[in-house]
């Protein structure tokens, strides 16, 4: 039987409305919830994620500024910005949108992000709350996607062995975090494989969830999955395709066709864990927004 596809835009689109009912009770408090997103330079790709974030922002019922900066900025006029932000009382959520021209420090500025407002989960004060369970951390956007989309299909994570493919600061680190904590979505077995692992077949086969995200076009095959896995695609790779009027199309790091024939449950790509990435970011703007209108001890 084929697999059930996990619906990545129906999913995104519970959390935005759970957003936006969060965001119109801070509302009636005297608190919109704020994101301003700062953008260095004009390449084309970031532009087009910085106005969507931009809309998802507003559909929520949350402020959303796009602060545009040339592609000349220095580092140090980058860093006044964010001071700037970060003492800002009406931005509650501050990302800073990667990369970053060469003359910054792309780490410089995540750590100067208060910590408090880094909703992207980038800042090690973060990335430490979340490796130790601390519910005020910020989990990058798509690993936190992921473990909700996982809830929301229903998978019983307890005791699973999930297998995670890349070792990225961004996803396989804080996704493994993520699995191996106690609680709803989580309490994993983990195994994190990367490009010196041997023999990935053997570890990917033992898998209850294998979470793919190594950047590298279909290459999680049919012969490497566990029957009945539940198996959930974060690469989003751009592949030659003369057939396409773009000349090109987007696929996953799983070849979809013949893994959707071995597992139960598995996510789409375009569809699937894209979508949840900016749904996480508005979540965890409102979060931010919520943590500091609550009094310091209260927190
Ligand atoms: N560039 C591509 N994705 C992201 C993201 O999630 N956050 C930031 N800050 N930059 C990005």
């Amino acid at each position: 039987m084929p697999a059930e596809r996990i619906d990545g835009v129906a999913i995104a689109a519970k959390v935005r409305a759970r957003v936006a009912v969060d965001a119109a009770a801070l509302k009636q408090r005297g608190v919109t919830p704020g994101l301003t997103v700062v953008l260095v330079g004009d390449d084309p790709a970031s532009a087009f994620y910085v106005g969507a974030k931009e809309k998802a922002c507003k559909e929520a019922g949350m402020n959303g500024e796009t602060i545009r900066l040339p592609a000349t900025t220095t580092e140090a006029e980058l860093l006044a910005v964010v001071d700037r932000l970060n003492a800002d009382p009406a931005v509650h959520g501050i990302l800073v949108q990667m990369p970053v021209p060469k003359q910054i420090s792309a780490q410089a500025v995540i750590r100067r992000i208060a910590p408090e407002k880094d909703v992207d989960g980038f800042h090690p004060v973060n990335a430490g709350k979340v490796l130790i369970g601390d519910a005020d951390g910020f989990a990058p956007c798509t690993p936190a996607g992921v473990q909700v989309m996982l809830m929301e299909a229903g998978v019983d994570t307890s005791g699973k062995e999930a297998v995670v493919l890349g070792r990225s600061t961004i996803v396989g680190k804080p996704m493994a975090a993520l699995l191996i904590q106690s609680g709803k979505g989580a309490d994993c077995t983990v195994t994190i494989c990367h490009s010196r692992t041997k023999d990935l077949a053997s570890h990917t086969r033992r898998a209850d969830i294998l979470i793919a995200a190594i950047g590298k076009p279909e290459m999680v095959t049919a012969d490497m999955v566990k029957p009945g896995a539940v198996v959930i695609d974060v690469g989003i790779n751009r592949v030659d395709d003369p057939s396409q009027k773009k000349g090109y199309r987007i696929v996953g790091d799983v070849k979809y066709d013949e893994v959707s024939q071995v597992a139960s449950k598995i996510t789409p790509v375009p569809g699937g864990v894209g979508p949840m990435t900016i749904a996480m970011l508005l979540a965890n703007t409102v979060r931010a927004a919520t943590l500091s209108a609550k009094p310091e001890g209260a927190r």
